[in-house]
């Protein structure tokens, strides 16, 4: 069955350098056994052939040495614009005859990507619906949605009670693109194709996580959504608590979308909500010194740019571990790293001389140096009992030929064959922001913990910092060494 991706947004960003090339290096790389056409959708006039031509450009530069003119001449024959407004119900009529007339009225498979602004999401939904275009009688009709899905927990419920009403969950696709990234995918092997850390992965060995995603980027021109959003809802209800849920959930009896999802779920549930003096204890926030003077930040704003939140797990793995996680702005260098910090020895034999030694490290590099690193001790040669810490290197690049695919083309390809393992689920979208409204509310608060300033180009306020050494603790910081 021929599979047809309409995207509403088309002339928009994410059209032109993600999905298009993603889906174009799909087509290259032949994992596209259907015939796969793509419909644009959006407001301004285009001809098919402009459209497919103010594609070609971005789609050479975002796939490199993937892309040849011969091939996509192939693949863009299959693009198609139809100029339409999500607000009118008549225009989705035109869009339903339109497709029926492309797919030559035989059966298709079809997938509805919301790449708009998200305020226009139920708009789009109820048009599809009332124009019959969610009617799956002769082929799937899927739809793919992009975040940010809601702005809080409320209007996240209202939204997915909304979409219900259209499409059922078994057929939306709400996309965070850290699960397509390999690296994130590989802690599913890493954890559950190994039997050395599974053991180990536990209260009992483990001292404490920690999860970072630093951005050397700053918010640029996007200080109309950023500055209403934050880093909490840009960054932690979604890719944070993400690499959280993977990095703390059981295995599930299968790789399977719901079983999957059922155990990030009860990582959720098991999350203790913040309350009264932990808003101050548990938390940091801060705003990169300059923020007030990005194009568009009012100036009184008080958007935090930088969090760190340390988060507990009520279950019996993990009761009494804290999961540290930040996220920051203009930072030092960008980098999504998770660490595993294990527990110190019971007892030390040798009489070190200049230090303790540390406990043991897992490291695994999100981006951009994907891999893995075991930091273990290990003997200073020719020296008496000393030990120094050292390091086993997984280069997760090198294994890979071609460099790791972008995070879209492993999504689109799944929603094409219906896996939603990696895509969320209306009850995790909705628990995570339960975790993190408090704190939203709490930060902004008359009593809210002060907002700290720091200097671009480091890691965030020193506030951070002292805060770990407050709790014994240090964040483990990979820079320069491994972000190139
Ligand atoms: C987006 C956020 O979801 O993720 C951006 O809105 C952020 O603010 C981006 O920069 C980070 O994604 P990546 O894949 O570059 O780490």
């Amino acid at each position: 069955m021929a599979h047809t991706i309409v995207i509403f947004g088309a002339s928009g960003d994410l059209t032109s350098r993600k999905l298009i090339p993603a889906l174009y290096s799909l087509f290259k790389k032949g994992k596209l056994d259907q015939v796969l056409r793509i419909v644009g959708v959006s407001r301004s006039p285009f001809e098919h052939a402009a459209y497919r031509d103010s594609l070609r450009e971005s789609t050479e530069k975002f796939t490199k040495d993937l892309f040849d003119a011969e091939s996509w001449e192939q693949f863009s024959n299959q693009i198609f614009y139809h100029a339409g407004d999500i607000k009118e119900a008549e225009d989705f009529e035109k869009l339903a005859g339109f497709l029926t007339e492309i797919e030559e009225g035989e059966p298709v498979g079809r997938i509805y990507y919301l790449s708009t602004m998200p305020q226009l999401y139920l708009d789009a939904i109820q048009q599809l619906g009332a124009a019959g275009l969610a009617d799956d009688s002769d082929g799937f009709r899927r739809v793919i949605i992009e975040k940010p899905f809601g702005t809080d927990l409320g209007s996240a419920q209202f939204l997915n009670e909304q979409i219900h009403k259209v499409f059922r969950e078994d057929q939306i696709y709400r996309i965070d693109h850290y699960l397509g990234k390999e690296t994130v995918q590989n802690m599913f092997a890493l954890r559950f194709a190994n039997s050395i850390f599974e053991p180990i992965w536990n209260r009992n060995y483990v001292d404490h996580v920690q999860i970072t995603v630093a951005e050397e980027v700053v918010i640029g021109r996007r200080a109309g959504y950023y500055d209403g959003s934050g880093i909490l809802r840009d960054m932690f209800q979604n890719h944070i608590l993400q690499l959280m849920m993977i990095t703390a959930m059981e295995p599930p009896a299968r790789y399977d979308s719901s079983l999957v999802r059922d155990e990030k779920v009860k990582v959720l549930h098991s999350v203790r909500k913040m309350i009264g003096g932990d808003f101050a204890t548990n938390t940091v926030r801060g705003q990169y010194k300059g923020y007030l003077n990005e194009e568009g930040v009012p100036a009184n704003s008080q958007t935090e740019t930088y969090a760190a939140l340390k988060l507990y797990c009520d279950n019996w793995r993990w009761k009494g571990v804290p999961f540290y996680l930040r996220s920051g702005k203009g930072m030092s260098c960008r980098t999504t790293q998770i660490v595993i910090q294990f527990r110190e020895v019971p007892h030390i034999l040798f009489g070190q001389k200049t230090r303790a030694p540390m406990g043991n490290r897992l490291v695994i590099q999100v981006q951009p140096a994907e891999g893995i690193q075991l930091h273990f001790e290990s003997k200073v040669p020719e020296s008496e009992m000393k030990t120094r810490t050292s390091t086993l290197d997984f280069d997760f690049n090198a294994s890979s030929t071609g460099g790791m695919p972008d995070a879209y083309q492993r999504l689109l390809l799944d929603a094409l064959l219906g896996d939603a393992s990696l895509f969320a689920r209306s009850d995790e979208v909705e628990l995570a922001w339960g975790i993190i409204d408090p704190i939203i509310a709490a930060w902004s608060s008359p009593a809210a913990p002060e907002l700290h300033q720091y200097q671009t180009g480091q890691w965030g306020p020193t506030e951070s910092n002292q805060w770990m050494a407050d709790q014994h603790r240090e964040w483990f910081d990979v820079c320069p060494v491994l972000c190139h």
